[in-house]
């Protein structure tokens, strides 16, 4: 699952210990996307009070990552043991990397951690005149069939299968090895 991504970035999951660079991310971005991303203006305490939670529940946050910074981040977050087959996705790309492919293959990382986790109706909170994540949306017609009215997406075929784990294990295999390769450029360059 090789992606052409702008600036060589990385998409993987985050480590422990790199909340503080996911919050720094949801901080840079525009009014306007921060409005998009949390359907309704928010402040900055919001934001950190929301990405504090974020890292305290089993969330699974995809980064996008470009020189150390992550520039675009999703989020899979569990609704609890009382709804056991649906999950919160967001999205969200800082402006200079947006309409680059980034919200796409973010997208398509997320469903396929929603897959392999079993759960099957998405919500995702849109506000309606948000037409590029609803294009976005509409690109994934065959794995999520999005009803805008309700904002909720149902996950098609969301049985995990041996090839949808093993292209989730790929694909953090292919995160990790080449972060490691990213730290070790950056320390023999310091
Ligand atoms: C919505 C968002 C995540 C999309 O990310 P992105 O990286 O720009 O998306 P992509 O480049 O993969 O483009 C996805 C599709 O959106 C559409 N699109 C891209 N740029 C667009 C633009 N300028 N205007 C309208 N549609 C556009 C296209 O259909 C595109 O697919 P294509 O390139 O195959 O034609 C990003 O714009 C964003 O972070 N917005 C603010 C936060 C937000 O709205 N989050 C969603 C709510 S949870």
């Amino acid at each position: 699952m090789k992606e052409v991504l702008p600036e060589d970035g990385v998409i993987r999951k985050l480590w422990i210990g790199e909340t503080a660079k996911y919050r720094e991310h949801i901080l840079r971005l525009d009014p306007e996307s921060r409005r998009s991303r949390f359907a309704g203006g928010v402040s900055d305490d919001f934001v950190r009070h929301y990405v504090d939670l974020t890292a305290g529940l089993e969330t699974v946050v995809h980064g996008f990552f470009v020189g150390g910074m992550i520039r675009g981040g999703a989020e899979l977050r569990p609704l609890g043991p009382h709804l056991p087959d649906q999950a919160e996705a967001a999205i969200s790309v800082e402006k200079p990397w947006q309409s680059h492919g980034v919200g796409s293959a973010l997208l398509r990382r997320t469903l396929l951690a929603a897959r392999n986790r079993g759960f099957q109706h998405l919500h995702m909170a849109c506000l309606a005149e948000n037409r590029r994540m609803q294009q976005l949306a509409r690109k994934f017609d065959a794995e999520l069939s999005f009803d805008f009215e309700s904002v909720v997406g149902e996950v098609a075929a969301s049985r995990p299968t041996p090839m949808s784990l093993m292209r989730e294990l790929m694909s953090d295999h292919h995160g990790f090895a080449t972060a490691m390769l990213d730290l070790q450029t950056r320390m023999l360059r310091a």
